[in-house]
């Protein structure tokens, strides 16, 4: 009797007990470029495998000519085309240009030899309808908002076309630490340690470029593009346009 209860009970746990699943939350907004780590150090002798969605759409075996990404991997499900990267050293996922049918579970599957170990990588991607280049008028102020929330072991780092900007670790913070950055922005930058949000004061017109935040942690990381255009000041219907469109981003601050 007792016989016919052990077996299927030991089957059950062998089975549970050679895969070890790990979950993480990933929150990105459309456009965001995202890396989602594998934790491997480069060249160790273990499979990748990546699903979106239980498709596969990566994978790195010990040869070369099984290593593929997305529609190497599965002929007729291109979903990704040129957005998908796939680091060869450590097997980390890089995904740009995000869209909302990016949304899923992203499967990561690391064999070794005796053990499968198994993340999935929960993505939310928001819609959002921000435009590509927002427009400020020289001497306003401006603030950028990274839309997600910062949690404790976050490191988010601003840049300005390739100038380091501003840092929020732990302890200490670091803004504007950089000669380069000083030169430009001095006493003109505000950072909001909590929200991790950046304004600019007192604008310039060598302000106007790209400005990028990087959102990383040991699971992944995110960047994000906003992009400013700073135009000579002008009458006071411009300025109420610029008092309206600080309000819209708030707004957009307080949804998020
Ligand atoms: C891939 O390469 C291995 C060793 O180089 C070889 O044995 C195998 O047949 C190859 N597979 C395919 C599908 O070409
Ligand atoms: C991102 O994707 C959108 C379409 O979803 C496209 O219009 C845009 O040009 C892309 N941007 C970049 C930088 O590739
Ligand atoms: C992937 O799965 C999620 C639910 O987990 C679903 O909302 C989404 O539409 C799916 N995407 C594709 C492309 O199948
Ligand atoms: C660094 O940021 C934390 C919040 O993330 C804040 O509590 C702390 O005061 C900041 N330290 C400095 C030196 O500004
Ligand atoms: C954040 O992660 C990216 C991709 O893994 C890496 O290239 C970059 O150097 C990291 N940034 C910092 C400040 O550690």
């Amino acid at each position: 009797m007792n016989l016919f209860i052990l077996v299927p009970l030991w089957v059950f746990q062998l089975g549970a007990s050679g895969v070890y699943t790990d979950r993480v939350s990933v929150f990105v907004m459309e456009g965001d470029s995202v890396s989602l780590n594998t934790d491997v150090k480069a060249n160790q002798q273990e499979k990748i495998k990546w699903f979106f969605n239980n498709t596969r759409i990566a994978q790195i075996s010990e040869y070369l000519n099984k290593t593929c990404t997305d529609v190497q991997c599965n002929e007729g499900t291109e979903r990704f085309r040129d957005r998908l990267k796939l680091d060869h050293q450590t097997g980390s996922l890089t995904i740009t240009n995000i869209t909302n049918t990016h949304s899923g579970e992203y499967k990561l599957q690391i064999i070794g030899s005796n053990t499968i170990s198994e993340t999935i990588f929960s993505m939310t991607v928001h819609e959002t309808d921000k435009t590509k280049t927002k427009s400020v008028k020289e001497g306003q102020s401006f603030t950028f908002y990274p839309g997600v929330v910062k949690k404790t072991n976050d490191l988010m780092t601003w840049n300005f076309n390739g100038i380091l900007i501003a840092e929020i670790t732990g302890d200490p913070n670091k803004t504007c630490a950089d000669e380069q950055c000083k030169e430009r922005f001095r006493d003109r930058l505000k950072l909001d340690h909590q929200t991790g949000s950046l304004t600019i004061m007192n604008t310039r017109n060598t302000d106007s470029g790209e400005y990028k935040l990087e959102i990383n942690n040991s699971r992944y990381s995110i960047i994000k593009s906003f992009g400013v255009s700073v135009t000579a000041a002008a009458s006071a219907g411009a300025a109420l346009s610029e008092i309206r469109a600080s309000m819209f981003l708030s707004l957009i601050g307080l949804c998020l």
